[in-house]
């Protein structure tokens, strides 16, 4: 599929088909293509958690403002922005490193200096590793919604949730934040979309401050 076509025709999406299934094996190349999206200094501080399970699922639905899509969808990700996920010492951060080391873009010395730049940025205060977190976490997400448009699923970003109960019911740990959750399927075709929704213009978009 063109990418113009990808970007084009994504929608969220409200009616999926329950009985159409989407293989692992599908759901494994949406996240790996996925994965390709950009993040601050390589440090991809996004997680998934991938519900299939229907009693899941509704556990899930009810704290998700009852959304009929959450169990209608055959998958749902729950998206997880790592806050920590700039700490020196932090798994991720240590095999970047040891990655950037080996492709020869860094060189072993400058491991304190590395984490002590990324520490600067994000780790000042709470809300810098809040925004390093979410912002890169919505970048994959929003590769997640472009890769699987482009392998003929479709999918809708949400996050009417009750974050502190999603975060109880499903014991995920405190560094994480969540930022959507998202239906992964294909559209219940008895269904008809809506048309488009609106977009905002060039001259709406484009700001200037004097
Ligand atoms: C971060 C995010 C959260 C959203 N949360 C919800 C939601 O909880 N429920 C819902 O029905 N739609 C939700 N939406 C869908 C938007 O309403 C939708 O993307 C927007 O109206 C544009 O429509 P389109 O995606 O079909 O182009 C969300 C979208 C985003 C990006």
């Amino acid at each position: 599929m063109d990418f113009n076509d990808v970007i084009n025709q994504r929608r969220a999406i409200n009616h999926f088909d329950p009985n159409e299934p989407v293989s692992d094996e599908l759901i494994k190349q949406v996240v790996e293509l996925a994965a390709k999206a950009p993040s601050s200094f390589n440090l991809q501080p996004w997680s998934l958690m991938i519900l299939r399970d229907l009693e899941e699922k509704k556990r899930l639905r009810k704290l998700a403002w009852d959304q009929p899509k959450v169990t209608e969808a055959p998958v749902v990700f729950i998206f997880l922005a790592d806050r920590d996920g700039w700490k020196k010492g932090h798994p991720f951060v240590e095999k970047n490193f040891q990655e950037m080391v080996r492709a020869g873009s860094m060189v072993p010395e400058k491991y304190e200096w590395f984490t002590k730049v990324i520490a600067g940025l994000y780790g000042t205060d709470d809300e810098k590793s809040q925004a390093f977190a979410c912002k890169n976490t919505g970048f994959y997400a929003m590769a997640v919604m472009f890769a699987a448009k482009s392998l003929s699923l479709e999918t809708h970003p949400m996050d009417g949730f009750d974050h502190d109960a999603v975060r109880r019911e499903f014991h995920i740990p405190d560094n994480y934040w969540i930022p959507l959750l998202m239906a992964v399927g294909y559209m219940d075709r008895t269904k008809t979309l809506h048309p488009p929704n609106w977009r905002k213009t060039f001259d709406e978009i484009v700001v200037k401050f004097t």
